[in-house]
């Protein structure tokens, strides 16, 4: 189902393999966009983007690389063309109390999640100067509007993210390059399957709307962002959680 007319655009999106950078990549060709989709799962990458024809790439990129970058920009614009979408959607997710993370656990998790985000965005910038402008979409995370346990780098490093996009916006609003970042809740991917969720009404009560995420709705906010309908919308923080950091439902805070 094409949401959004992307038609013309081409986008790269990181992570893209699988879970919600995968969803993203179907919802940019839906409407009419072509994705260089990138990861450093190369067999997955691969099939994904075999399965959306012609409109895809992929291209082996591990985002803490400076010179994966590089040759990951450089490719989208040599098959495609031009550049007018970023999404930084790569990440990790595992956590440990504060009192028990450790240094390097969390040193890594930031330099995927965070460090991994400034240097694509960065090196970005003068393609989408070249372009005329466009779009980048950070994917932070609920954990990036609230302090959630157990996610002692994981949640900073979405707050940074969080912050990188409001001044990627202020900076950037010159050249015509929008910056936002979206929130998504508790989402039915890879990432989260170990935690035991399912899909379904009822099966998810800390959110307002009682379920978890599916992949596809968080991609429905991404392509919006990235699409021209968007053309007003910068350092904005969009939240697709079922209302999750919305606040407390009677049901949950009472148990009825
Ligand atoms: N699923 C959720 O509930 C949820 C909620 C909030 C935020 N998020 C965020 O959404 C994004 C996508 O998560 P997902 O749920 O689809 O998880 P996922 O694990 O299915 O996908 C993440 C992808 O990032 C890739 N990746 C990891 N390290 C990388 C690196 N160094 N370079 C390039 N690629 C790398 C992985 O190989 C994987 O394909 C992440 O940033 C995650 O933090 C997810």
């Amino acid at each position: 189902m094409a949401v959004v007319d992307l038609s013309g655009k081409v986008v790269v999106i990181t992570g893209g393999a699988r879970g919600l950078g995968a969803a993203a990549a179907q919802a940019v060709v839906d409407g009419g966009g072509r994705v260089l989709i990138t990861d450093v799962l190369e067999a997955e990458g691969a099939e994904t983007a075999a399965k959306l024809g012609d409109a895809a790439r992929f291209l082996r990129h591990d985002v803490t690389s400076e010179a994966d970058w590089q040759a990951a920009l450089e490719y989208a614009v040599a098959e495609f063309g031009r550049l007018d979408g970023l999404v930084n959607n790569a990440g990790i997710s595992t956590g440990q109390f504060l009192e028990h993370e450790s240094v390097e656990h969390f040193r890594r998790v930031v330099e995927i999640n965070l460090v991994g985000v400034f240097i694509g965005i960065k090196t970005a910038i003068p393609l989408l100067r070249a372009n005329g402008g466009g779009s980048v979409v950070n994917i932070s995370s609920a954990a990036g509007l609230t302090g959630l346990a157990l996610t002692a780098g994981y949640g900073a490093s979405k707050w940074g993210v969080r912050g990188l996009s409001k001044i990627g916006a202020v900076e950037l609003a010159e050249a015509g390059i929008r910056v936002n970042s979206v929130h998504p809740g508790m989402t039915l991917t890879p990432m989260t399957a170990p935690v035991g969720i399912q899909a379904g009404e009822g099966n998810y009560p800390g959110a307002p709307l009682g379920r978890v995420g599916v992949p596809e709705e968080i991609a429905a906010a991404v392509v919006f962002l990235l699409s021209d309908a968007a053309g007003y919308v910068t350092g904005a923080e969009l939240a697709v959680d079922g209302g999750w950091t919305a606040g407390l439902t009677v049901k949950y805070l009472t148990g009825q």
